[in-house]
């Protein structure tokens, strides 16, 4: 039987951009792909037209109001929500596809726009309702993890570091202690290393509500039939050693993004890319410029951007800074804008959302001030840029760690945001010979990594060998 995948992603930026070019690289070595949008993202993604003949996009409701900010701050509601009205709505859509492909599903040659029944489903491990619905309707079902392997590991660490006393991490405790739970990271990972998630709340005290709900969805992944991570051997060989014994099956096929097979895919943005920062780019020397940006879900202070601002301001570099309209607050963006503009007297661009993988792959880029969420690290080391790391929350806390003390290729502002050191780790990402070094050699690892007979080429390879052997 022809396999055909059905792909659901959280319905978040940093997610559809793994998983979309996973979907395009699975369509690319002939298997059909559905993959399904929340309603509202199918409205605004640039890709509505699909970039491959066998891969198509449907959408489900999210259940929220039309006017719900949904992504950014607090994901708490958009998660209630999936986990009700998603997942009926999801399981009513797999039933119906799986009745109405009915005569399909003896096809096995079939046509690239005739669609076989759904052989299989990729689930966002964040989605856990994904693998339980399609394996109680008879479909075998994947996970899919958007997030690094060290991450992963930490979250399938919690008992461990539970009874060590090692989380949930105190407020007032010695954020510098060394962490003995996790597995292979003894030597380099200290308690502020920790998915954000293990620290208790600094307001109230408690207990991070999302810690045992990631760490959850961490360790049900090893009821899948497979799991699959987003991340190279190059970069994370020992965290993935340690994981895979849990897993029935464990896939490393990134960094997806640079797999030749996934090359150029349709814009994954769901907020319009201004195109203008790259003729900017164009007018500036090599490796002249900071790029700055936070992600899709990061709001930081007005204190903060002042921070950052005088920081890069003081570095004396130009810089093109990617600024959500959201990202700060309920400031004005315009008003933001013009501050940045004004304090660089003239050195700086300000876009709200900029095409990030071509600005980093621009010979005028010479650093980037990142958060550190899994696709931007990835992203920035398949370009070979030395990083400025200032996580937010979740697994960059422990990605940043590994650009800081274990790749080498870049610096943890963690748990920091003063404008002397956002100036110092600015200007030595821009002109340490050693960062950057480091950050090409592993760029060329990387990228041997995705190229043909690389491991996570081959590994690709491999998966598409298990999905259609799969049967129904
Ligand atoms: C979060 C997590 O930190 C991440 O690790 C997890 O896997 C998904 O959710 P997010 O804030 O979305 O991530 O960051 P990141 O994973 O880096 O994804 C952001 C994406 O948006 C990147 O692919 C980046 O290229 C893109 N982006 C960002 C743009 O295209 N333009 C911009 O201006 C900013």
């Amino acid at each position: 039987m022809a396999a055909h995948v059905l792909v659901f992603p959280w319905p978040l930026q940093g997610h559809i951009n793994s998983m979309l070019p996973f979907a395009v690289a699975l369509a690319g070595a002939g298997v059909h792909v559905t993959f399904l949008h929340t309603e509202p993202n199918l409205r605004r993604a640039a890709a509505t037209a699909s970039p491959a003949a066998r891969l198509r996009f449907m959408s489900v409701p999210d259940g929220l109001p039309d006017d719900h900010p949904r992504s950014v701050g607090d994901l708490t509601e958009l998660a209630m929500s999936l986990n009700t009205t998603g997942a009926a709505a999801y399981r009513a859509l797999l039933d119906s596809m799986l009745s109405a492909a009915g005569s399909h599903a003896a096809d096995a040659g079939a046509a690239v726009g005739v669609f076989p029944a759904v052989s299989c489903v990729v689930g966002d491990v964040f989605l856990p309702f994904t693998v339980d619905v399609a394996e109680e309707l008879g479909v075998p079902a994947l996970a899919f993890h958007t997030a690094s392997a060290c991450s992963v590991l930490a979250y399938l660490s919690l008992p461990r570091l539970t009874e060590l006393g090692e989380v949930p991490v105190s407020v007032g405790v010695d954020l510098d202690a060394p962490v003995r739970g996790v597995p292979g990271m003894e030597g380099f990972l200290r308690r502020r290393d920790l998915p954000s998630t293990c620290r208790r709340r600094p307001d109230t005290h408690g207990i991070d509500p999302a810690l045992h709900i990631l760490a959850g969805h961490a360790a049900r992944s090893s009821g899948a039939r497979a799991l699959i991570i987003n991340t190279a051997v190059s970069l994370e060989a020992p965290a993935l050693a340690r994981i895979a014994p849990r897993m029935r099956d464990l896939f490393a096929i990134g960094p997806l993004h640079a797999m030749s097979s996934a090359a150029a895919p349709a814009s994954t943005s769901l907020w319009p890319e201004d195109e203008g920062c790259m003729e900017w780019l164009d007018g500036q020397a090599d490796k002249s410029v900071v790029y700055v940006s936070l992600g899709s879900l990061a709001v930081i202070s007005l204190e903060q951007f002042t921070e950052f601002l005088h920081g890069l301001v003081n570095a004396g570099y130009a810089f093109l800074w990617a600024l959500r309209p959201d990202t700060v607050g309920a400031s004005q963006s315009t008003v933001l804008q013009e501050a940045v503009e004004a304090a660089a007297n003239g050195k700086a661009r300000v876009v709200d959302w900029a095409p990030q993988r071509d600005v980093l792959r621009h010979r005028a880029v010479g650093c980037f001030l990142t958060h550190a969420g899994w696709n931007s690290t990835l992203e920035g080391i398949v370009e070979g840029v030395p990083l400025v790391c200032w996580p937010f929350f979740g697994d960059q806390q422990t990605n940043s760690r590994f650009v800081g003390a274990v790749w080498g290729t870049g610096l943890d502002m963690k748990d920091v945001c003063e404008r002397a050191v956002v100036e110092g780790m600015v200007r030595e990402a821009m002109e340490s010979g050693e960062l950057r070094r480091s950050a090409q050699a592993l760029a060329k690892e990387v990228r041997r990594d995705v190229a043909e007979g690389g491991s996570s080429a081959s590994e690709f390879r491999r998966l598409v060998g298990f999905i259609k052997e799969l049967n129904v």
